[in-house]
């Protein structure tokens, strides 16, 4: 068996498995607009290599249904189709989870036919592209459930057993690691670390760039740290945020990080809803602080005489770390509690806000055709994060790994990395 197709069982069998302790009802909810439902998410990710790799590449491919071809479009709008709006995913109580069910078993099925074949140059390409595509969504599908379950008001845990007991209690003192800045490069080159030898398109082409010497901190903010920012009238404070953040505070009612819940039965006063259920917040005073907007981040930081780093800074810090930490393959899903010397959950825990927006590199050139919407057409009012979370799987993320959102979205595991 090639790498390619082992690597594709092993993306697809794990859609699989995050799906498998949902119901057909808990894989059609849509609780915010930025989330989808999961029954959604494994219809789409199948729809990826139906279209871009067995229509075009298989010359005798039949369609498991026709239909489908536009309902699980999500937004390649160069395909021609007029693609359901986003906020209607939850009303797809047709076709049935089943019938999802299905339409990914087809799909596997004609992909291994495709893979008794020689399958190199731009299938291989489109392949790895799609197994990409679908390891992005296995961190949707936990974001999303847990928004999912966190809106319901029975308040159900995706996983019974509660977090995991850490040997770790307290989190390393904050410390300032200085780095002497200079020319340097960032973005993608090819090394031994990415068998498969892949990256996004906007992760290239690497490309000179000077930093001025700064510092960073040695792990990210922890729970205790957010507490006491928030104890300081941190979200009454007008002149610690940014004015597009002021006015989503007060018109939301922000007063603590997404997933926090006032608890006068735990010593801080709050709890924290998990994907293995709510945890006094006194249990994670030490673990990495998630679920807070850029605005958040940008607050804190000011309220510390700090700031957040710029992309280049961290890629540059990252490029010398290997890259492991808390990511989905520890099975942990949530952040945990910094431990040791040196820089600490760079990859891992939560992604972390840069103070960087998203734009393409210098010399930047998109995908040609429909595959150039997945990255360029959303270079607009949007901040990039690092470094992945406890919901990324592990081969998926690298140090040159940009992802992008929306400055106030909270429903990712994001956080902060401080410096100066
Ligand atoms: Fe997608």
């Amino acid at each position: 068996m090639s790498t390619l197709d082992s690597k594709y069982r092993v993306v697809r069998s794990l859609t699989r498995s995050l799906a498998e302790s949902l119901s057909a009802e808990d894989q059609m909810i849509q609780s915010c607009p930025e989330a989808s439902p999961v029954k959604w998410h494994q219809a789409h990710t199948t729809w990826f290599f139906e279209t871009f790799v067995l229509r075009p590449f298989l010359p005798d491919y039949r369609p498991f249904r026709e239909e489908f071809h536009r309902l699980f479009n999500s937004y390649y709008i160069s395909r021609g189709e007029e693609i359901p709006d986003k906020k209607f995913r939850a009303s797809f109580s047709r076709p049935s989870l089943d019938e999802v069910v299905a339409f990914r078993a087809h799909v596997d099925q004609e992909m291994e036919r495709l893979f008794a074949h020689s399958v190199d140059g731009e299938i291989s390409r489109r392949i790895i592209l799609g197994m990409n595509h679908e390891q992005q969504h296995h961190e949707l599908i936990l974001t999303d459930i847990k928004h999912a379950f966190f809106s319901n008001p029975l308040r159900p845990s995706y996983c019974v057993a509660a977090l995991p007991k850490e040997s770790t209690h307290s989190a390393p003192k904050l410390r300032w690691l200085h780095f002497e800045g200079g020319l340097t490069e960032i973005g993608y080159s090819p090394h031994a670390e990415d068998r498969l030898g892949f990256c996004f398109d906007h992760e290239t082409p690497r490309h000179r760039v000077y930093l001025e010497p700064f510092q960073m901190a040695n792990r990210n903010v922890t729970c205790r740290e957010y507490l006491e920012f928030m104890s300081d009238d941190g979200y009454t404070r007008p002149g610690l945020w940014l004015s597009d953040g002021w006015e989503i505070v007060k018109l939301a009612g922000w007063e603590a990080p997404l997933y926090w819940e006032r608890d006068s039965a735990d010593e801080t006063g709050w709890r924290v809803f998990t994907l293995r259920g709510w945890h006094g917040l006194s249990e994670l005073l030490d673990t990495a602080v998630c679920h807070i907007s850029f605005f958040e981040a940008d607050a804190l930081a000011r309220w510390r005489s700090c700031r957040l780093p710029t992309e280049t800074e961290w890629e540059s810090v990252a490029s010398g770390v290997r890259r492991e930490g808390n990511l989905l393959d520890t099975a942990r899903l949530h952040p945990a509690t910094a431990s040791g010397p040196g820089i600490q959950q760079l990859f891992g825990d939560c992604w972390e806000w840069t103070g960087s927006p998203y734009t393409g590199y210098p010399g930047y050139k998109p995908l040609p055709g429909a595959l150039g919407e997945y990255n360029s057409k959303f270079m607009s009012g949007q901040m990039i994060s690092r470094g992945g979370s406890c919901v990324t799987p592990a081969d998926h993320v690298r140090a040159t790994y940009r992802n992008c959102l929306q400055p106030a979205m909270r429903w990712q595991f994001t956080g902060i990395r401080l410096a100066v």
